[in-house]
This record gives structure tokens, sequence and C-alpha cells, in this order.
């Protein structure tokens, strides 16, 4: 095996998982080939499937004429006024359908009335307890409309910013498309953080209302959230607070700045006319927090984010009206924002969400719900897949799955092991692979394998057509096939994020480290089809005597062995190798770290990746530091073994 790379120190990498499933390809048996083609290319009736079609067809278009390609998505959507031109751009901003007057409220609601959706179920809410509401379109919208009513009353404007801070329930949906409804921009907080997180987003937002809950719950206790917004409020703009009360008996309201959320609602009116947004009138801000640095409120606006999530539910997702679709991530992500709320209600499909934690009261949860809602298009990500691993095969195996069409991935690289076990154990192999590459960003999907294309477990696939997306070295020059660089997209898309909140500079810095492309801050390799496997985020880079080495690519590595079920590495300085290799690693049930393992797990990433990648260490744990969104904090552990201060550990999970 061999190290390729170039002088670019930053880039200079292996090409390792590339490499070595060639060989790896090359020793196994021609009937494990046979089967191996065969799980992994789908099925001929998927070609026919997908709402794309062929993919090349669909990408020369889109390259004939860019334009034309979005202003015929974009037609597909009901508009108040039509725009004068679909794309401004005077780099690096954009402007998408410019003059154009909309309201996504109406496409997601109002569009479906006066068809045969009007009765149809919209949302299906599963709670931590097990209990469940049932949602029809007409009572979402009539729910949206009292609601929004009611934010009218208290004066909240088109412009205004609005937290909310609630857990996965219809109440935070209704919140939120309520908003949307009266033109205020919605700042969503995922209701896990904690109060300096909450604190911060509001003030830096200058939210005039916080919508919350009295309570959370998550393996069956109760997680008092009024109590953390009681504080988060102090020294901010917040003039009201609407309290969702779930929990008996009534948590009290003691300030005149509390309204129950329910009496907000009564007797108000099922209809308010949407507030006509312009085109590029903000939507919405979301914080990401990411593994470094401070949150960015990222800023997307109406017409393009509309016409960006409509269009990857479309054909990404291969979204059917008939489909029950179950996107397992939180509103208050951006998974939860497009592909929870607004693509599925754009498209009329019937949207499951749930409280639930997936191995609570044990980890066959998730696969009763599949079977027992029917769930055709499951969206995750790969921790939670990794996860269920762990716990074996025997809990999705006491379940029904075939209702499932679409599994899809989205957060981090799914490995290879996880792809497989996703494919064969959950999709019986039959079902497609979608692994989504996005970020908050970006709003919509961008790198990903559309269903029918031939897919390739490691790789997230091809940029969807409407998006160019390269792998180029720090001068913006095309790195050849096999070689790893920066992940660029080359010009703008209709979804793309419009600025940071109060903070253009920052904006800027995406767009002029090179020249006209957006940098996302990921690696990448692709390899001769064109398909780019992300290798990580460039700052999890770890430099071992001069080569760097991707932190997921050792712990893909880890990962392929019979006992791991998780793994993190961290470079720790080394005065002759500049870093050596820590790693911490989760076993799989039934297995004990010993000193005999972790030389075998030693010798494996030996003979996966080469000798360079060798980890120093091994330690044996029982869980890592993780984001709330199930991204690992390496920086977390570094911390812990250099004797540092971990820095801001707000976004970090219980
Ligand atoms: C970063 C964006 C987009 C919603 C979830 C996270 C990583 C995301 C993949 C994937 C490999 C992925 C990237 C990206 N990432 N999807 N399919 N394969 N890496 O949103 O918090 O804005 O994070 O997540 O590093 O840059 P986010």
């Amino acid at each position: 095996m061999s190290i390729r790379g170039s002088t670019d120190s930053v880039l200079l990498f292996y090409t390792i998982n590339y490499v070595e499933y060639q060989r790896r390809y090359d020793t196994i048996t021609s009937q494990e080939k046979t089967n191996l083609s065969h799980g992994y290319i789908p099925a001929e009736e998927y070609r026919e499937m997908s709402n794309l079609g062929n993919y090349q067809t669909a990408y020369e278009r889109f390259l004939k004429d860019p334009e034309k390609f979005w202003s015929e998505i974009a037609s597909e959507l009901e508009w108040f006024k039509e725009w004068d031109q679909i794309l401004e751009w005077n780099y690096p901003n954009a402007k998408w359908f410019t003059g154009a007057k909309c309201n996504i409220t109406h496409n997601c609601l109002d569009r479906h009335l006066n068809t045969e959706k009007r009765n149809k179920v919209a949302l299906i809410w599963r709670g931590d307890d097990g209990s469940e509401r049932i949602i029809t379109y007409r009572q979402l919208f009539r729910e949206v409309c009292r609601f929004a009513n009611g934010l009218k009353s208290l004066g909240a404007r088109k412009g205004d910013r609005i937290c909310i801070y609630m857990p996965n329930t219809p109440e935070q949906i209704i919140a939120i498309l309520a908003c949307a409804r009266i033109g205020a921009v919605h700042n969503v907080v995922f209701a896990g953080f904690g109060m300096e997180s909450l604190h911060s987003r509001i003030r830096d937002s200058e939210s005039r209302f916080v919508i919350t809950s009295d309570a959370s719950f998550r393996r069956g206790k109760r997680i008092d959230l009024k109590s953390i917004v009681d504080r988060a409020i102090v020294h901010t703009s917040v003039e009201k607070v609407i309290v969702h009360r779930r929990t008996r008996p009534r948590t009290e309201l003691y300030s005149e700045i509390e309204i129950d959320f329910y009496d907000l609602m009564k007797e108000r009116n099922y209809f308010i006319e949407p507030e006509v947004m312009d085109s590029e009138d903000p939507l919405f801000i979301l914080y990401t927090s990411g593994t470094t640095g401070t949150a960015k409120g990222i800023l997307h606006t109406c017409g393009g984010y509309m016409v960006g999530t409509y269009y990857t539910c479309k054909y990404v997702l291969d979204m059917k009206p008939s489909d029950v679709h179950w996107c397992t991530a939180d509103p208050g992500w951006i998974t939860g924002h497009s592909y929870i709320i607004y693509g599925p209600l754009l498209f009329g499909t019937t949207l499951l969400i749930s409280e639930t934690t997936p191995d609570y009261p044990d980890p066959g949860v998730w696969w009763d719900m599949v079977e027992d809602f029917g769930v055709t298009i499951l969206y995750t990500a790969p921790t939670a897949i990794r996860m269920f691993m762990r716990h074996g095969e025997k809990w999705p195996e006491k379940y029904n799955l075939d209702s499932l069409r679409i599994l899809a991935s989205v957060g981090e690289p799914l490995n290879p092991e996880a792809f497989e076990w996703y494919y064969k154990v959950i999709g019986k192999s039959r079902t497609p692979i979608v692994d989504t590459w996005w970020q908050t960003e970006t709003g919509m999907h961008m790198v990903t394998t559309l269903v029918g294309e031939k897919m390739k477990p490691g790789y997230a696939g091809k940029a969807i057509p409407g998006v160019v997306a390269d792998v180029v070295d720090k001068e913006g020059n095309s790195k050849k096939a096999g070689e790893t660089g920066i992940l660029v997209i080359k010009g703008p898309w209709p979804s793309m994020m419009r600025s940071v909140w109060g903070n253009d500079e920052r904006y800027r810095q995406y767009w002029t480290q090179i020249k006209d492309y957006y940098v996302v801050g990921d690696l990448a390799v692709k390899d001769d089809d064109g398909y780019i496997q992300i290798i990580g985020r460039s700052d999890d880079v770890i430099i071992i005597a001069g080569h760097n080495l991707g932190t997921a690519e050792v712990e893909s590595a880890l990962v392929e062995h019979e006992a791991v079920a998780e793994a993190a590495v961290i470079g720790i300085p080394d005065p002759v190798k500049g870093n050596i290799i820590k790693a911490f690693v989760i076993l799989i049930d039934g297995y004990s770290g010993s000193e005999k393992l972790a030389n075998e797990l030693t010798y494996h990433v030996r003979m996966t990746l080469g000798p360079i990648a060798m980890p120093a260490e091994i330690k044996f744990v029982e869980s890592l530091p993780k984001t709330r969104s199930g991204k690992i904090m390496r920086r977390v552990l570094k911390a812990q073994e250099m004797g540092e201060d971990p820095g801001d550990l707000s976004t970090m999970e219980e």
C-alpha cells in the first residue's frame, strides 16, 4: 500500500480507504464479489423509482441552463408574485428569485387544503412515554393560524426574532410555522442546550419573544426547561415568554410576561392571511456550534430555502405523498428544519416525529415504531446506526421492517461497516442507502448518491444536479482522483446561507479563502467515477511525522474490527513525531478491554492504514464526549489528556 500525497502540507494525506477497498476487493472470492456487486448496485426497479430519473441526464440539463433548471423546480410551488430574475450573483452575495413574493407556510399548508391532502395525516407524534397524537393537514393549518393570531395579538411583527426552546412536540412545529406565517424570524434553540447557550443565542439574535415548554422528557425523566428560560432571559430584550404546559399539576406562571401557550390560542381566528414575504426576506436564524469556535447564527431566507428543501425531498429522499417519513433528528437542528418540517410539509407527506430515545425502554423501540407506523423513509445518523450495531441484530430482527424503502444518513461519514449493517440488517439488502452530505450553512443536501445510482460504501456520492462540487488544493486547482483536498462548492445555490447574523465578515470568510468558491471546511477525496468520500473536518487532522492523517480514517479502521462499536482518536504532541495517536474505543457488548485486544486493534490499524497510523495508546471507554448533534468532541478528549481547559462545553451532550 502506498502513501500518496503532495508537498502541500495541509493536504498531504493518505488515500487509504480507497486503495484498501481495491486491495480487499481483489482478494475476495468471486461468490463474495457477486454478492457485493448485487448488494451495492441497486436493483433496476430503483432506477425507475427515483423521481429524477437518470443522474447524468438531469445533471446535464442543469449544466446546460442552470437558471432554467431552478425555475422549473420553483414553478412547482406557489408564489404570490413571480420572480423578475432567478439569480443575482454579486460575489459573494447571492439573491435568488428576486422580486418574487411568497410565504413558505402557504406552500406547506394552504396549498394542500384544496387537494385530497386536506384530511391526510401531517404529523404522527410519539412521546417519550409512548403516548401518541395524530394531526391532519387541515388541523395543523388551523392550529398554526390560531397560534399566529395569538403572536400577532402580542404585537409580534414581520422581522421580529422569536426564540423557540421546546422539546420535539407538535406544539414546537406549530410555533415554528406560526412564526413563518407572520414573517417573524424563528431562532430555534435545541432544548438540550443549557442556560448559557440559550442566553447567548437570545442576546445575539435580540429575540423579542421566547416560546418554551415547562418540561421535556427523556428516558422517563422530566427535564425542567422553564427554569432555564427564567434565568436565560435576564438582561435580554425578551418581552414575553409563552409556555406550553405539558405536565400536571400545571407549572405556575408567575410574572406578567408569562403566557400559557393554549390561552394565547383561545378564541383566536382559525385563519390568518400569510404575511407576504419577499423571496430574500429572512426566514430563520439557526445557530451552529459544531465542535470548534463560538456559535454562528446562520441566516436563511424565504424563497431559495423553500425551493432547495422541496427539490431535495423530491429528488434525494425520493419522497412521494404516500410516504411515512421519519427523520430522527430534532427540529432544533438544520436536519429537523429542512427534513422534518419544511421539506416534507412542502411535499405533503406524512411525518413521524418522536421524543423517544433510540435505546429506551430498549434498543428495539425504533424498529417497533417502523413496523407499527409503516415507516417508508428512515433518515438518521451514523452514530445511531453504530449504537444499534453494538446492541446486535437481535433487536431489529424482532420486527417487520418491510415497509422501509429508503434509508438515509447524515451528520458524519457513514463508514463502510455501518453502511453494510444499515443496508443488510435494516434494509434487507433491497433498499438504497442515501448518505447525504450537507451543512447548516447549505440548507439542503449537496453531495449524495441518488436513488437508482450505484452506491459505494464510504462515499457520500456526487454533487446533486444543481450543485457543482470539487476537491481542490489551496489555490483552487482541482485535485486528481485519489488525492485528498479541500471540498468546495463552485457557485451559489438557492438554499445557501445569506449571512451570519450580525457578522457579514464571518460570512465572507466562507467564500474568500479560495476566490469564487465556497469552502465547506471538510477534506475529501474523489475517485475515478467522481464519487466523493468525506474524510472529515479539516481541523480534525493529525500531523504525524509530516504526514496528515484524518481522525475519521483511523476511527473508521478501528470500527472495522469486530470488537469495536465506536472510536475517537486524537493527536498527542510528541517530541519526535510531532504527534502520536491516542485512541478511545467503545467495545461491542460482550467484549472486554484487555492488553491483548489493544494489541490486536493496533495491529489491525497497521494492516489497514499502515504503520504511520498506528495508535500509540488505546484506551477502552464506556462513552465519548459528543455534541448534541452526535459529533465526537475530540478537543474535549484532548484537553482531558493534556490537562487543559476544554473550553466551551455548552454544546456537549449530558
Ligand atoms: C458537517 C456539517 C447537515 C446536517 C447535519 C450536520 C459533517 C454532514 C455528512 C455526511 C460526512 C458529514 C461535515 C459537515 N457531515 N453530513 N453525510 N458525511 N460528513 O450539520 O452541524 O452544520 O455539520 O457535518 O463535516 O461539514 P452541521
